[in-house]
């Protein structure tokens, strides 16, 4: 019997999807602020003549422009501080964000912390709560985390090189525009991690068996298949715009509120210490994992392994199914395991467990601690 669980979903964000969605970067952001911080990561934006069309599209509209330059891969906090003292320094009072998900996760930071009496390391401790938000756009150029579309925002501490994740409805930007033709400059490796980390957010989903619905799970598994079927394309061709908007659109549907509640997100718990101690991208450490993971855990429950190895990859048999899936990694070029022991497994699994009170919630009752260092065994050298 069906008892899916109660839930509540709002996607607030405005999407403006398709070619030339940036020209309505400057109507758009007017209407909830007219003095914008305009943060993005390299001088990438400024090279290819997006961030002229940017300001350009703001200042047409009446907003006065600061651009903060700087956002690195993971969201550092000391970034997200100076963009805070910008904030005030000028007096703005809404910010674009134009990159990635550690731009956008360090705009939904400082629009919080521009608020805030403390710092923003303590609002991602927990240690305080937030007072205010100012207004985020989003121009999306790396197809990824979901970030354009929901409230989730992950920071790494400067200090302590800990991932820190908070979760506001009011992070959720007002608008993201994607125009996939965005996306064509990126390296293959930065688009097979951003793609994996699209594939590992319906997975993660599939696997919350609280969530006991038909529809979600084929809607998160036509996701995944797509997934499978769009990104290896976009590899071998970068120019191939039809397979980029597939991925651009996947990467906002998989981790808004859109594919449904919930997630078991063990992966992505280890995924995060991974980051932290091999510097690895975000999707590059999920593409180790989730292979690994379905090999550990396929003994506790292989009917929804089965479920998931033939709705994704029309496998009956699962050894064929966890083949397909470990092909798939291959075939986008992303390795399967780490490069070297560095810490080892027993240490990986420690401060996994130190991260948070329970890893996995959906899948079986989580993990424990044997578990864990079984999935990162079979992922060393
Ligand atoms: O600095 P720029 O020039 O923007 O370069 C970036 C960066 O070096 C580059 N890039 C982006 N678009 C490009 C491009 N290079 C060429 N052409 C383009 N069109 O790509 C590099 C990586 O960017 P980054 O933003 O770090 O990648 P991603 O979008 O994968 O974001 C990863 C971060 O998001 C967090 C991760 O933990 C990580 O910190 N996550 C955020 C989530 C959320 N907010 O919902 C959920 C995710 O599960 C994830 O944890
Ligand atoms: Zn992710």
């Amino acid at each position: 019997m069906n008892r899916m669980y109660n839930f509540t979903m709002s996607i607030p964000t405005e999407i403006i999807f398709g070619e030339g969605a940036e020209e309505q970067a400057g109507m758009q952001m007017k209407r909830y602020a007219d003095r914008i911080l305009l943060l993005y990561g390299s001088e990438r934006i400024f090279r290819t003549g997006l961030g002229q069309r940017l300001t350009a599209r703001l200042e047409e509209a009446g907003c006065t422009v600061v651009p903060q330059g700087g956002v690195t891969a993971n969201a550092d906090s000391e970034l997200i501080r100076k963009a805070v003292r910008v904030i005030r320094d000028r007096e703005l009072n809404g910010i674009l964000a134009v990159g990635g998900g550690s731009v956008i996760d360090s705009a939904k930071a400082a629009a919080a912390g521009a608020c805030l009496r403390g710092t923003v390391e303590e609002l991602f401790r927990g240690d305080i709560e937030p007072e205010a938000f100012l207004p985020v756009g989003a121009v999306v150029t790396l197809p990824a985390t979901g970030s354009e579309a929901n409230g989730m925002a992950v920071i790494q501490d400067h200090e302590t090189h800990d991932k820190l994740l908070r979760y506001f409805p009011q992070f959720k930007p007002r608008f993201a525009l994607l125009d996939p033709a965005l996306t064509v400059t990126l390296p293959a490796r930065q688009t097979a991690a951003g793609g994996f980390d699209v594939f590992a957010h319906a997975f993660e989903r599939f696997f919350d068996l609280r969530r006991e619905s038909v529809l979600l799970d084929r809607m998160t598994a036509g996701l995944m298949k797509t997934v499978t079927e769009c990104l290896p394309r976009v590899i071998h061709d970068p120019g191939d715009l039809q397979n980029r908007a597939e991925m651009m659109f996947a990467a906002t549907a998989a981790h808004s509120d859109m594919l449904g509640p919930g997630g078991d997100f063990a992966c992505h718990t280890m995924s995060h210490i991974l980051t932290k101690e091999y510097g690895l991208a975000h999707g590059a450490a999920l593409a180790m994992l989730i292979p690994a993971w379905c090999r550990e855990m396929f003994p506790k429950n292989g009917e929804r392994f089965a479920e998931f190895y033939r709705q994704v990859f029309g496998e009956k048999e699962p050894r064929r199914g966890q083949e397909r899936l470990e092909t798939f990694v291959d075939e986008i070029g992303l390795p399967r395991k780490l490069g070297s022991a560095g810490i080892g497994p027993e240490k990986l699994a420690e401060e996994t467990m130190d991260s948070v009170p329970q890893v996995g919630e959906g899948f079986c009752d989580g993990m424990n601690e044997e578990e864990i260092i079984r999935v990162f065994r079979r992922i060393m050298p």
